[in-house]
């Protein structure tokens, strides 16, 4: 233990070994960002290539794990394509320091399709993939066997109980949420979900690693929504109430939005960003928790929401939603 932590540190928790619950003191041992040196990824759709870029940036080691090849070549041009604009923007026309900025990042970056090898090497897992709660229970049960017992586990989820994931495992002390924001590269914020068993060094682990990529966290317990789901969704779901009842045009409360309040995109511009799916997703499973958590009448369904996804058309990925694109994809232009 003494090797791996620094001289001030190792006397600091010898000090509080002799006042200090025995398990609150092994854990210390383990759950240090300078002992997160790996980091696996599962899912490499726009949430966890971000994450992976994130990680990658800030001197991580990274495994990014899909099912397929060709998932993994996704995830792979989303991460090429968003360090081209950090790139410019770091070393503006200077082509030889762009790319040996991100031939670096890139250099720290390995592909798998094989998630409990990836996770058998890894410090931190962290899961963004489909969000179905028995995929994620799978996943998470035979990473669980996979995973070296210390490595700590995080889902990206935005929707599904912590709480539920977790308990597919054996290490609920080491397991939180880790909520990313869509553009991961952009977004400043990581909001970190306690569950009551997540431990106090898990916690401050994650915060710093997060910290280290240039985010700032926020802790929230494991409540519907999290902080800003809670009070974005039904945001969202208010505006298109304004536009069904023919109160105002889905234009008029995009432009009321951004230069009445100052967000950066209107209502109907974010949920096309977001994705209509992912909107539907998360509402439809807080209205049919049947729990009254959140607020029946704020999450009932939109029938605006409900055709448009019917019909596939669900945002800037599908190349159209609210709004029609330039193709398809998440950085393509509004028409
Ligand atoms: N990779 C790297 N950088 C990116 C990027 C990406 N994929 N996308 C945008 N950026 C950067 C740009 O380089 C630019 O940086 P500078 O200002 O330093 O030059 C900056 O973001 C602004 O980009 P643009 O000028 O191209 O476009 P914009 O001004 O219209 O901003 C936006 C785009 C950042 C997406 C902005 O509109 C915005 O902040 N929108 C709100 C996004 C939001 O609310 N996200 C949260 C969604 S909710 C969620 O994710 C949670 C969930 O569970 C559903």
């Amino acid at each position: 233990m003494a090797s791996m932590l620094s001289s001030t540190a190792y006397i600091a928790a010898k000090a509080s070994l002799r006042t200090a619950n025995p398990t609150r003191i092994l854990a210390a041992s383990y759950a240090t960002s300078a002992n997160v040196k790996k980091i696996t990824v599962i899912g490499s759709g726009l949430m966890g290539a971000g994450i992976v870029q994130v990680a990658a940036q800030s001197g991580y080691h990274v495994n990014m794990v899909d099912l397929k090849e060709e998932f993994l070549a996704k995830g792979e041009k989303i991460i090429t394509s968003s360090l081209k604009r950090v790139a410019k923007k770091k070393h503006g026309d200077d082509a030889a320091a762009s790319k040996k900025f991100i031939d670096e990042v890139m250099s720290r970056i390995s592909l798998s399709t094989d998630s409990n090898k990836a996770a058998s090497e890894s410090d931190l897992v962290v899961e963004a993939i489909v969000e179905n709660i028995k995929t994620k229970q799978a996943l998470f049960k035979a990473l669980d066997e996979a995973a070296p017992k210390d490595a700590i586990f995080a889902s990206n989820t935005s929707s599904l109980p912590i709480a539920d994931i977790a308990a597919a495992t054996n290490r609920k002390d080491k397991f939180a949420g880790l909520h990313f924001f869509n553009p991961v590269p952009q977004m400043k914020l990581v909001e970190i979900i306690r569950i009551p068993e997540t431990s106090d060094e898990v916690f401050n682990t994650l915060s710093d690693v997060t910290k280290k990529m240039g985010k700032v966290p926020v802790a929230c317990k494991d409540t519907p929504g999290f902080i800003v789901n809670r009070l974005l969704v039904p945001y969202m779901m208010e505006s298109l109430r304004l536009v069904e009842r023919g109160d105002a045009s889905m234009q008029d409360v995009d432009t009321g939005m951004k230069l009445g309040a100052g967000y950066p995109m209107g209502p109907f511009e974010l949920m096309d960003y977001v994705g209509l799916d992912t909107i539907k997703f998360i509402t439809d499973g807080w209205y049919k928790s049947g729990k009254g958590l959140v607020g029946d009448k704020l999450v009932a369904p939109s029938p605006l929401l409900e055709k448009l996804v019917k019909e596939g058309h669900l945002g800037r990925k599908s190349g159209k939603g609210f709004y029609t694109y330039e193709g398809v994809g998440a950085d393509k232009g509004k028409k």
